[in-house]
């Protein structure tokens, strides 16, 4: 996401283009996939063929999708983001693309000397960063731009003539987020960025997308604009309000999460924080999730998890993955909707060229990944792809709502239902009861991580003696004791002192 402090880009890729235009809707194939090796790529979950260190700098992650942009069309491969709001791409010219040779950038750039339909609109007046620290800069420009068979013929976009980054990102957010806005100061800067133009341009009828990512062992999941796949959740579609800013403008995918609890076969305990009810985006630009740290430090704590200074991560043994607890994420009141996020989806790989090992510890010898709940200092919190993954999730920018269900994980069956109308809700959805509760502040209490014991049960079956125990007090999340040490493809050691 553009603008705050604690998350990533990501870096996967995309391809499957699958186009429906024909009935209100324009469905977008995404995948998953793994960063291209460059300077500023940063590794991320099935990072194998990338010889970086991993720092403590951010991993980049994402969901990439294929598009044409041009007249002749040029092929380019860009990043999907809920969190940002501009389409750009890396000018081929630019020396993040052009340190590369006659390769370039490997999922594409645009040469705008190469379209006869490219005209400037905003000379040097493109300037955007993100959360992680990356950014890019050039002219606004309009051009032809093409996804899923659909046809956009004066899209506004930013070109990347000064960018750390080797790929373009789709931003489909609110256009009030785009960044000429934050540039100038003023809305009526404002241009139709995409889910607009395609409203403008009668391809969709409302301003709303539906986004299913998928499993995380599953390379591509989608993008419908304009409308939802009833094929691919199971259980109710509710939708709830999203949370405008202290302006009371509506800027991001700002929802209140107001509970969360931790199931396992042993039990389940409601976790608290003083920060209830919390604002969190949900951010498709961000591969993990960031909590307040208190309710973060209980998440860990269930299933044993600890935060390493070093790589100013949590981590945790990657046997994790086949534990058989889940967190249950609550938004906006009792009566809201609540999503199940079981551990396969919040146990990531730090990096496979050389798995890190714990070097010592209750996990010594046992291979690290990134856990998928990370935490952070300060509002807003988000809910990034490891959360989304389970979720099913529906963005109504007309009405300022969500819809939420239970993700269909590798559904193949498909049932679309347009928006009929532009202020149209979100197709059938049932409004959660009782949202006004959602400002309620519950009383905060120590769980008695009844279900903890059930998390690590049986994730290690394989590796009795050396199963890690449960969290135990003296494992501490403060951390004291994790010394790790990792070996990457570089070479590269960790100092295992501590
Ligand atoms: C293209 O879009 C820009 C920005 O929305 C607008 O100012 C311009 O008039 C449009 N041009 C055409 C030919 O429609
Ligand atoms: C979905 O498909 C992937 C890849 O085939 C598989 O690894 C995963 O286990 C499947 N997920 C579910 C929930 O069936
Ligand atoms: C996350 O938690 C750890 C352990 O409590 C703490 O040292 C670190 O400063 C926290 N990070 C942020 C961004 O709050």
């Amino acid at each position: 996401m553009k603008g705050h402090g604690a998350a990533a880009i990501g870096g996967l890729l995309a391809t499957l283009v699958l186009a429906d235009n024909t009935d209100g809707v324009v469905q977008w194939g995404i995948q998953q996939r793994q960063a291209p090796p460059s300077s500023t790529t940063r590794i991320r979950r099935r990072a194998s063929t990338f010889e970086e260190v991993i720092s403590n700098q951010e991993a980049r992650g994402g969901y990439f999708a294929s598009c044409r942009m041009g007249t002749p069309a040029q092929d380019l491969t860009l990043q999907l983001d809920t969190g940002s709001s501009d389409i750009w791409v890396p000018d081929s010219q630019a020396r993040v693309c052009a340190a590369r040779g006659t390769q370039g950038c490997d999922l594409g750039s645009f040469n705008p000397s190469r379209s006869s339909t490219f005209e400037v609109v905003g000379r040097n007046e493109f300037d955007i960063s993100y959360v992680d620290g990356s950014s890019s800069q050039g002219d606004y420009f309009t051009d032809v731009f093409e996804i899923g068979g659909a046809t956009l013929q004066n899209m506004t976009m930013g070109l990347g003539q000064q960018t750390d980054i080797a790929y373009g990102l789709v931003g489909v957010g609110y256009a009030v987020n785009e960044a000429i806005v934050g540039s100038t100061q003023s809305l009526s800067s404002i241009y139709p960025n995409l889910p607009v133009n395609m409203v403008n341009e009668k391809l969709i009828n409302s301003v709303a997308y539906s986004l299913w990512l998928n499993d995380l062992d599953s390379s591509s999941g989608s993008i419908l604009f304009g409308g939802i796949d009833t094929e691919k959740y199971v259980g109710d579609l509710t939708r709830i309000d999203i949370l405008a800013n202290s302006q009371n403008l509506y800027t991001s995918f700002l929802v209140p999460l107001t509970s969360l609890t931790a199931t396992s076969p042993s039990g389940s305990d409601t976790l608290t924080s003083r920060q209830f009810p919390i604002p969190v985006v949900l951010d498709s630009g961000t591969t993990l999730s960031y909590l307040p740290t208190d309710l973060a430090m209980q998440v860990w704590k269930e299933v044993g998890a600890v935060y390493s200074p070093e790589l100013q991560l949590a981590i945790i043994p990657c046997d994790m993955q086949n534990s058989k607890g889940y967190f249950s994420f609550g938004f906006a009141g009792p009566n809201g909707p609540k999503i199940k996020v079981s551990m396969d989806e919040l146990v990531l790989d730090l990096a496979t060229s050389g798995a890190p090992t714990f070097s010592a510890g209750a996990y010594r010898g046992k291979a690290a990944c990134e856990f998928g709940i990370q935490n952070f200092t300060s509002a807003p919190y988000l809910l990034g792809d490891t959360f989304l993954r389970s979720a099913y999730v529906v963005y109504d920018l007309v009405n300022n709502q969500i819809g939420l269900a239970a993700t269909d994980f590798n559904s193949t069956k498909s049932n679309i239902v347009a928006f009929p109308s532009l202020s149209a809700p979100i197709p059938s959805a049932t409004v959660a009861q009782d949202q006004s509760e959602a400002t309620n502040k519950p009383s905060v209490t120590t769980p008695a991580y009844v279900a903890s014991a059930g998390f690590t049960k049986g994730a290690a079956a394989d590796d009795k003696e050396n199963a890690a125990p449960g969290p135990s007090p003296s494992l501490g999340l403060a951390c004291a004791l994790v010394v790790i040490s990792m070996l990457f493809g570089s070479g590269q050691v960790f100092p295992a002192s501590r």
